[in-house]
């Protein structure tokens, strides 16, 4: 199974960017530690502070992997062009949040993208990432016996 994660504006800062909502960890041990454990999927990774940028991944991967998982940062609550593109594509899309966005600020409470994405999940911290995995194996591959 070929996953893509895509993080938008001020990710690349993680572990540096305000540590007290975002953690300490940067993306990159975050991405290294997460492929170790789940080494039957292939986790492709990209970032871009730029709106055209991340709509141009999500056009070039959005017919050939099997799941994308999307933290747009404030391009979440912004941006009608990443709902659209979200909305052309054929891979389903999972919406994610390292902060509980609806605990925050008013603003940060409407998404533009999760009425077009498979659905969000928000507030576990990088956790957020792994938990949008899950769902992408657990709907191929159904529950895993215990
Ligand atoms: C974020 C929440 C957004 O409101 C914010 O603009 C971000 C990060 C999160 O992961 O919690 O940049 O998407």
């Amino acid at each position: 199974m070929r996953l893509l994660i895509i993080n938008g504006p001020n990710l690349n800062l993680l572990g540096m960017r305000e540590p007290e909502i975002y953690g300490n960890e940067g993306f990159d041990t975050y991405l290294q530690r997460l492929r170790a454990k789940y080494p039957e999927v292939e986790i492709e990774y990209y970032q871009s502070n730029v709106e055209g940028e991340l709509i141009n991944k999500l056009h070039e991967a959005g017919f050939s992997c099997d799941g994308i998982i999307l933290n747009a940062g404030a391009y979440t609550h912004t941006s009608i062009a990443i709902a659209d593109a979200v909305a052309a594509i054929r891979t389903p899309v999972i919406e994610v949040h390292i902060s509980n966005v609806a605990r925050r600020e008013e603003f940060r409470r409407h998404s533009f993208l999760t009425p077009v994405c498979k659905g969000v999940i928000s507030g576990f911290g990088l956790g957020s990432y792994e938990l949008a995995v899950l769902d992408f194996l657990v709907v191929k591959n159904g529950l895993p016996n215990s």
